[in-house]
């Protein structure tokens, strides 16, 4: 007998198979796959990826990644970010669809990582939700508001003489061993009630003095506020040339949540040539001291980014200290130049100074603050105000007293006064002075009371006016 309803069961059940067949698109998934033409130091040269973007992220065998940065007819130029050396001629390259990115967010604070966020302590991997691209477009003008609030680096000399605001660009220069990277750890180590965030960038830096800085942070309590970027100086350039955008991707992701954040690049002459190395290997022409066209570029780019954004935007800011090393001093060389003319002042380190044991051996003279003068404390500014006058007058007679001349009354007067103002900027490392005790101390200063403190008693007479203002206990 003919079961009309199993038929029509039937019938139905291979309808709805039909219906599902005819709908099903596989899901096709396109993989670009090129090969290694040649490897050289810290690039490759593939070949058989015509339709990769500038600056993509391509992966290689061995979980290695590079970026796709000359993009050329027949192949591309790639710099590798990692160990290449079991990369070999022929191996496959694979098209990943985006550009390098960093992990950000509350995470990584107190954390030691490179610039890809990999985790260097020993605190384990790190548990993140959150990625940014390593290079950003800088906030338009429409989006920043003037400088206006003081970052306080508790070191006297620059609160009261080169001011910095949150949000301003300030260079640190000077030959090497000046205690550069010192005025700036200090300066994160004075954070520690500030409400400021602080990022440490070690740009391809001997191991040693990066585990000299993470050291003294740990031991004023300051990696509770800060996050450490590392590249050392065997890693390949490709790394340290992305250290400073990863770094300033990842400060960025806090000051657009409306935070204050201090980012430190040390030092931004290793990332320069770090880029030289990497521009004369993709054979890019070289100018001025064999540095590529877009050299200054590549540094504003960088420096753009700092800034401090509108209330609507979340009022963040982002102050930048970038170092660089001089070479005998000469303040005009092609790197130092560019980046003097992109922040808003320098503070200027001079090995004379440091010879003579004047610590932190800032040459105020040639130091400048462009924008923190607006933004500093308004006592500053009354008591600091003569300061720097009188102590300009001092420094261009001090040349003269020298030949032994004999000096009339008024002159060795200035004299006396300017080595009195000298002797009380002075200030040992990782022992930041608060606002208040700055600022009593400059009264002081300007009224001339250390006038009559012989010379080697001020650091006496300096730590006595502390404990008579009660702003350090009796000893
Ligand atoms: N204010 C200070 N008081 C005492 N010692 C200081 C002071 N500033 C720096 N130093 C000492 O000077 C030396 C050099 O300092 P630092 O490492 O900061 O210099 P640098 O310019 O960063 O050197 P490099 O060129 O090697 O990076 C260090 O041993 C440091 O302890
Ligand atoms: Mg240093």
């Amino acid at each position: 007998m003919y079961d009309t309803t199993l038929h029509s069961a039937l019938e139905g059940a291979f309808q709805s198979i039909r219906q599902a067949r005819e709908a099903f698109t596989p899901p096709l998934q396109a993989r670009e796959i090129g090969h290694v033409s040649s490897v050289a130091t810290g690039i490759a040269r593939v070949t058989g990826l015509p339709n990769v973007g500038f600056e993509e992220l391509v992966k290689f065998p061995g979980g290695l990644y590079g970026i796709a940065f000359d993009l050329a007819e027949t192949d591309i130029g790639v710099v590798l970010l990692g160990d290449y050396w079991h990369l070999q001629a022929g191996d496959e390259v694979e098209r990943t669809g985006r550009v390098m990115d960093v992990p950000v967010g509350d995470a990584l604070i107190g954390r030691v990582i490179n610039p890809l966020g990999v985790a260097l302590d020993d605190k384990g991997v790190l548990a993140f939700t959150q990625r940014l691209p390593i290079e950003r477009p800088a906030a338009p003008i429409m989006d920043r508001d003037p400088v206006t609030v003081p970052l306080q680096t508790g070191i006297k000399v620059i609160d009261a003489l080169v001011p910095i605001g949150r949000g301003q660009r300030e260079l640190i220069l000077g030959d090497r061993q000046t205690g550069k990277t010192t005025i700036a750890v200090d300066t994160i180590l004075n954070q520690h009630d500030q409400n400021v965030l602080c990022v440490y960038c070690a740009i391809g830096q001997r191991a040693s003095a990066v585990a000299k800085v993470v050291a003294s942070l740990r031991e004023h309590g300051a990696m509770a506020y800060t996050i450490v970027v590392v590249t050392e100086g065997n890693d390949p350039p490709g790394l340290t040339y992305i250290a400073p955008y990863a770094a300033t991707s990842i400060a960025e992701h806090f000051m657009h949540q409306g935070r204050d954040v201090l980012i430190v690049y040390d030092d931004l002459t290793n990332h320069a040539r770090a880029y030289r190395e990497l521009s004369l290997l993709l054979r890019r022409p070289p100018g001025r001291e064999a540095f590529p066209g877009d050299i200054f570029y590549i540094h504003s780019r960088l420096l753009e980014r700092s800034t401090h954004l509108r209330q609507r935007f979340g009022g963040g800011s982002l102050t930048a200290l970038p170092i660089i090393e001089t070479e005998a001093q000469n303040m005009a060389a092609y790197i130092p130049t560019n980046l003097i003319s992109i922040t808003d002042g320098q503070i200027y380190l001079s090995p004379k100074l440091f010879e003579l044991g004047v610590l932190p051996a800032v040459d105020v003279g040639r130091s400048v603050s462009r924008v923190g003068g607006k933004a500093q404390l308004a006592d500053y500014r009354r008591v600091a105000g003569s300061l720097k006058l009188a102590y300009a007058q001092f420094e261009e007679l001090e040349g003269f007293a020298r030949f032994g001349t004999r000096l009339d009354d008024n002159t060795r007067k200035v004299l006396a006064h300017g080595q009195r103002i000298r002797a009380c900027l002075q200030q040992a490392e990782h022992q930041p002075v608060p606002v208040a005790a700055q600022i009593s101390l400059l009264q002081a200063l300007s009224d001339g009371k250390f006038d009559t403190v012989p010379l080697e008693q001020m650091q006496a007479a300096e730590q006595q006016l502390y404990v008579a203002a009660g702003f350090r206990p009796a000893p």
